[in-house]
């Protein structure tokens, strides 16, 4: 009988099996490739043999050789003239520039170090629901999630604070910002070059990270307008002191208990006109949402995070959070990049 288009067969359920185990030796691949200089390598000269590759980067031939021709058939490179190697289209900028905003070498990272071991440990979690938090995971893990992020982060400071109404205005007369969950204090540098006039005040309760903020607030020269402080939103920031509250992938993050307390507090810090900015993911609610490609990057990441004790929300409860930390207005909601949710409403 001949099989219809689309028709699931056992092959072609072998063949999805086949394709995620590609995916996971490409990821492993883009790391190594990454960790050993591969891509930078040939981002500086373009038109690189595997051996010219090996020799510069003091690599064992044959496996750069290896590494070069599998690259090119998951089309990470290209080639001219047989074995001359450059990096196919847009990867100089993904995976050979660190400081760039679509630079996702911090997110592969994040899924060889971090994740796959998660995942071990899960066989063992899955029968005690141990909890291995975000908090206290060390400098590099803190590191990748820097880098992970600061696509967003940039996407924060230039694109969506400038564009919500009055905002711009207010800070350029001395506003404040209030970045909550500022972990290393990239986006605070970022907030107080958009905007030149306004105070940058972070919060976080991670210690190792609220360190690495003010080391490079301090290199910036930035003692006095920006600050990081530890603590408890409502500990550390005054009522009704924010022009806006920004969280950059926070909200999923704040245990689900205390969730509810923490964005009333951010609510409360919020000046009367003042903006509320949350980026973040949503869980999807229904069994169609689950299958919707919006949804597929939260659903993963809800449980790729599962040991880190996070429980990504629903937009259910994004917006009973926002109602309850007393936002009655408008609650507008965009989706940006893979999935992420952008949140945004003023406070009456
Ligand atoms: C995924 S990280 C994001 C950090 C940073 N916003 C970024 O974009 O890179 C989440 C951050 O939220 C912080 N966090 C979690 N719960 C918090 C709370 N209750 N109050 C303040 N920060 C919190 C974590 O310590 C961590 O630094």
């Amino acid at each position: 009988m001949a099989i219809q288009p689309n028709e699931i067969t056992a092959d072609s359920q072998v063949a999805r099996i086949f394709e995620w185990r590609r995916g996971f030796n490409t990821i492993h691949l883009i790391d190594l490739g990454i960790r050993v200089g591969m891509f930078k390598a040939i981002a500086e000269a373009p038109g690189s043999t595997a051996e010219q590759l090996a020799q510069k980067l003091g690599l064992h031939a044959p496996y750069v050789t290896a590494w070069c021709k599998t690259a090119y058939g998951m089309e990470l490179l290209d080639a001219e003239d047989g074995l001359r190697y450059r990096l196919a289209p847009h990867f100089d900028t993904i995976l050979a520039a660190p400081t760039h905003p679509r630079y996702l070498g911090g997110y592969v990272r994040l899924g060889t170090d971090v994740a796959a071991e998660d995942f071990r440990r899960c066989v063992e979690a899955f029968r005690t629901g141990v909890v291995k938090p975000f908090q206290g995971r060390g400098d590099s893990f803190n590191q990748a999630i820097a880098e992970s992020t600061q696509g967003l982060q940039v996407i924060a400071a230039k694109k969506i604070l400038p564009a919500l109404d009055g905002l711009a205005a207010r800070l350029e007369a001395g506003g404040t910002i209030l970045e909550v969950g500022c972990g290393t204090g990239n986006l605070l540098l970022g907030l107080a070059k958009a905007f030149p006039k306004a105070r940058v005040l972070g919060v976080d309760i991670e210690a190792d990270s609220l360190a690495s903020a003010r080391k490079k607030i301090a290199a910036a020269g930035l003692d006095g307008r920006v600050e990081a402080r530890q603590g408890t939103v409502g500990a550390a920031v005054q009522t009704a002191s924010a022009d806006a509250v920004v969280m950059i992938e926070v909200l999923h993050e704040i245990a689900q208990p205390i969730r509810p307390g923490v964005v009333k507090e951010c609510g409360a810090a919020l000046k009367s006109g003042g903006w509320m900015v949350i980026v973040d993911e949503t869980y999807p609610t229904t069994l169609a949402e689950m299958r919707q490609p919006e949804f597929k990057f939260p659903l993963m990441t809800g449980f790729e995070e599962l040991l880190w004790g996070n429980i990504i929300p629903t937009r259910e409860e994004q917006e009973k959070l926002l109602r309850d930390a007393g936002l009655t207005g408008e609650i507008q909601r965009a989706i940006i990049g893979e999935g992420f949710t952008v949140l945004t409403s003023r406070k009456a």
